[in-house]
């Protein structure tokens, strides 16, 4: 996979070994890394994928969960259908006001969320979009847009998107973050990272705050941090043992 994804790149580069494409990349200015890794990434999505764990957040929602001003994190929200899943449910449930909850959506490939922050998609990628959803929060294009929907506006100004890669450092999300989703990213870690990185999630997250991975993934050796709610959604417990 790796051979034939940067196998792509040295073609378009008119590149001829990949010595040359590593002493290219490491002479460079940078640009050329942000495009070797977002050759790698593994981007396939879809919206209200998994629906169950939308059910699971919009009674979280008309449950109260979700303080005024706090954060639901989507952790690798490739072209952004994730994230616009989301923010559906969370105007559906408090109103298209940014005061009444954000998204921050993040992803470590700068090519999906280019993509993410436009918020065009193919009218075939909204088949799964009830029609009611469809018609509040997107617009039809016409003419040379023909086939096309984009995020209206309002729906768009509820989520802010930056590039984080779950292995760096820090991770700038505004806190306090109440939901984390993260489906779909962690099964391509290895254990010792996911690890790492479950416990980072775990001490961002707030007592009562979920957390959603994806379905073929599990958390079954992280111990009573997280509570499961069935269905790969997990709640984070205030026990730290
Ligand atoms: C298969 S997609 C899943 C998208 C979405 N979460 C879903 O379930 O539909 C995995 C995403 O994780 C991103 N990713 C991979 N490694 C990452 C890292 N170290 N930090 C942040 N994002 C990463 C990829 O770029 C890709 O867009």
């Amino acid at each position: 996979m790796v051979y034939s994804r940067l196998g792509r790149r040295l073609r378009k580069l008119n590149i001829a070994s990949f010595k040359e494409y590593l002493d290219c990349m490491e002479s460079g200015t940078g640009e050329e890394f942000a495009a070797f890794i977002n050759a790698l990434t593994t981007n396939l999505t879809y919206f209200y994928r998994e629906t169950h764990h939308f059910s699971v957040l919009r009674s979280f929602l008309e449950s109260g969960g979700l303080p005024r001003g706090a954060t639901i994190w989507s952790a690798g929200c490739s072209t952004g259908e994730e994230a616009y899943s989301i923010a559906m449910v969370l105007a559906t449930v408090r109103g298209l006001r940014p005061q009444n909850g954000q998204v921050v959506a993040s992803d470590i490939d700068t090519s999906v969320l280019e993509h993410a922050e436009r918020g065009v998609y193919t009218e075939e990628r909204v088949k799964n979009v009830p029609p009611a959803d469809l018609k509040r929060f997107f617009l039809g294009g016409m003419g040379d847009n023909a086939g096309f929907v984009k995020v209206r506006p309002e729906l768009r100004q509820l989520i802010t998107f930056r590039q984080i890669n779950l292995h760096g450092t820090s991770w700038a999300v505004r806190v306090p973050v109440k939901v984390i989703f993260c489906r779909n990213v962690m099964i391509y870690f290895d254990a010792p990272s996911r690890r790492r990185i479950l416990e980072r999630f775990a001490a961002q997250l707030d007592p009562g705050g979920l957390l959603f991975l994806g379905h073929a993934e599990n958390i079954a050796d992280f111990g009573g941090v997280f509570r499961s709610l069935g269905q790969t959604a997990y709640m984070r417990t205030d026990c730290d043992a």
